[in-house]
Parts: C-alpha cells; structure tokens; sequence
C-alpha cells in the first residue's frame, strides 16, 4: 500500500482510538483532506475489519477499544540494552512476507509486526484470518550459521517460548500441541509458521511467524477449526505492546540456547503442558495415518508414538486426539 495512505489511515485510528466520535469534517481537517476522501479511508477500514461506525450530526467512532501497537511502549518492556529493530505495519500482506523481502537489511531477532494482514498465512496453505487491531500477527528473522540441521525443533522451541511469554503475563492453563500450535481448553489460540530460505549446509535465514488470537470480532468467519481468544481466557486486560516486548525478548533469550543445546532443556517443560501426552492419538501424513499413544517428544523435536509396544519417531503431519 502506498506510504501516504497507510500514515493517512493509521492516523484516523489513532484520533478515533480516544473513543470519542469525530465528524468527517474535523478528521479532514486534522488530515488536510475531503470529507470524502475520509469516508473512503473509513470503509477501506472497515473492509479490513476495524469496526467503525457513523451516527448523524456526530460522526465516526469506534465499536471497540482498539490498541495500537506502539515501538516506544514495547521498547520499554524490554531490556536496555537490546537493540533489536521493531517495524511496526499498520496493514500489510504478511508479516513473515515482509520479513522476506527485508532480510538483506535485517539482523538476527529483528521483527515485524501489524495491526492487519491482507494475505496471512497458515501452515499447510491455509489462509490465517488476520482482521484489523484484534489480534497479533508477529515475525521475527533469525540467521542460523550452522545451516537447516539445527532447525528441527525451531517451531516448538517457539512455541514454548510463546507460551513462556503468555504465562509471565499471568495467563495459565495453555497446552502445546505438536508441533507449534498453542491450545486453552482444546480450542486453538495461537499458530506458528517457520519459514526458511538458505542453502542445506550454509547459514540459512529462518522467518518465524506467531499468529496470536487477542480479541476477535464477534462475527469473525473462515477460521475452519475450533479456535479461542484470550478475552475469552482471561479477564486481565492484555496490553498488546508489553506482549510484543516480552515475546521478543523471550526468543531473544531462548533462541540462543537452542543452538547451542538443540531441545534437550526444554523437554520437561513441554512434557508439562503437552496437549496430547498419553492420549490415544492419530498422525496423518498425506495419505497415511499412524495411530498409537502420544509419548511426547524427543531431543530434536520429534513426535514419539508407541504403538503395539513400539516407540516410533515422526517428524511431520497432523496429530488429532483418536475419535472414540
Ligand atoms: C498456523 O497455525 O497455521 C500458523 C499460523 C501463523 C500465522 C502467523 S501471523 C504472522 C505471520 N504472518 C503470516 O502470514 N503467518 C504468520
């Protein structure tokens, strides 16, 4: 989107995210625009899935709190010294995208965040539903020196560190899900989606994606699995910018470890919210499906199924719990 129209827009939710009404004319104003010209920044907005609306003789106000996400404020929630670079996207296609086409200028723990994404993604091609100021949409690049064979276990490592982050916000209860999904109440709240570009044996360029459901809109559709937010989980009020600096801190913090010790520390802690140990479970993999009990997982991130007896390793599909 073009420069000007991104800061025209951002700048009519950061007057109308007081919570007061403004008309048309005073937002024009304050934009050196037409009334028009705001009417058709506001539906664009709204097509985005900002909820605003317009009372006659009043203006335009906000259904809900919106909660910009700010560089300054998370900076404060971070250490001195870190010194990592924030880009804050009021909308953009995906953040991971952005990551890519940024990366010659990125250094490892870099981020990208927005308030809205047009095209976000899922794993396995799925569309992740990403409506304006509700949610986190988040990524952060990472240069591995030593090549793709550190990265089995990145997703999970992430997934912990998410998890680590939510719970120093004071959110418990959360479950992981082999291999990088963050469950409350079975329900999914969070999705990871690692992303990587480089040679087999050279330093490759990881892009890691967190979606995080904050505050869905209520008439939210094409989420097509049973999903939850943490404003049904929690009646603290979660300050969006103190998340973003504890996350990046967190992985700041964790990704390290992690190549020098692969897995191997964070195992117990997995082992303590895993969604699915000693259930009976599924694993699909394209056409295939491994049935047994969940054992967890192994040093390098591997799913252990044991089946008549047998303690098998896998490293990619699908786990559901086995219908009854
Ligand atoms: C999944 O569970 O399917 C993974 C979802 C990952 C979504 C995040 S949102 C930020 C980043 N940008 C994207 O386009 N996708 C990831």
């Amino acid at each position: 989107m073009n420069k000007q129209v991104e800061i025209k827009r951002r700048r009519i939710i950061e007057l109308l995210s007081s919570g007061e009404f403004y008309s048309g004319e005073i937002i024009g104003q304050h934009l050196g625009i037409t009334r028009a010209a705001v009417s058709k920044h506001i539906r664009s907005l709204n097509d985005l899935g900002l909820d605003i609306y317009s009372v006659t003789g009043r203006g335009y106000k906000l259904a809900n709190d919106v909660q910009l996400l700010q560089p300054e404020k998370i900076k404060k929630y971070m250490s001195g010294d870190m010194s990592n670079q924030i880009d804050v996207l009021n909308i953009v296609t995906s953040t991971n995208d952005f990551i890519k086409q940024n990366i010659e200028r990125l250094n490892s723990g870099d981020v990208c965040i927005a308030e809205a994404q047009t095209a976000g993604r899922g794993r396995q091609g799925r569309e992740w539903v990403s409506p304006f100021g509700c949610n986190l949409y988040f990524s952060m690049y990472w240069q591995f020196d030593q090549g793709y064979k550190v990265l089995s276990g990145l997703s999970l490592l992430v997934g912990i560190a998410l998890c680590q982050s939510l719970e120093k916000l004071g959110i418990d209860g959360l479950a992981l899900k082999w291999p990088n999904d963050i469950y409350f109440n079975n329900r999914k709240l969070a999705g990871i989606l690692v992303e990587i570009e480089g040679q087999m044996d050279s330093a490759c360029d990881c892009i890691i994606g967190i979606g995080l459901n904050i505050a869905m809109p209520e008439d939210v559709d094409g989420i097509d699995q049973p999903w939850i937010d943490l404003k049904q989980i929690t009646e603290k009020n979660i300050d969006k910018n103190r998340l973003v600096g504890t996350l990046t801190e967190t992985l700041m913090s964790l990704i390290p470890i992690f190549e020098q010790e692969g897995l191997a520390s964070f195992l117990s802690y997995w082992a303590r919210r895993d969604l699915f140990i000693n259930k009976q479970v599924d694993l699909t993999m394209g056409k295939k499906l491994i049935s047994g009990y969940c054992r967890g997982i192994g040093e390098n991130g591997e799913l252990l199924i044991e089946h008549n007896g047998q303690l098998n390793s896998y490293h990619g599909g699908e786990i559901s719990v086995r219908a009854r």
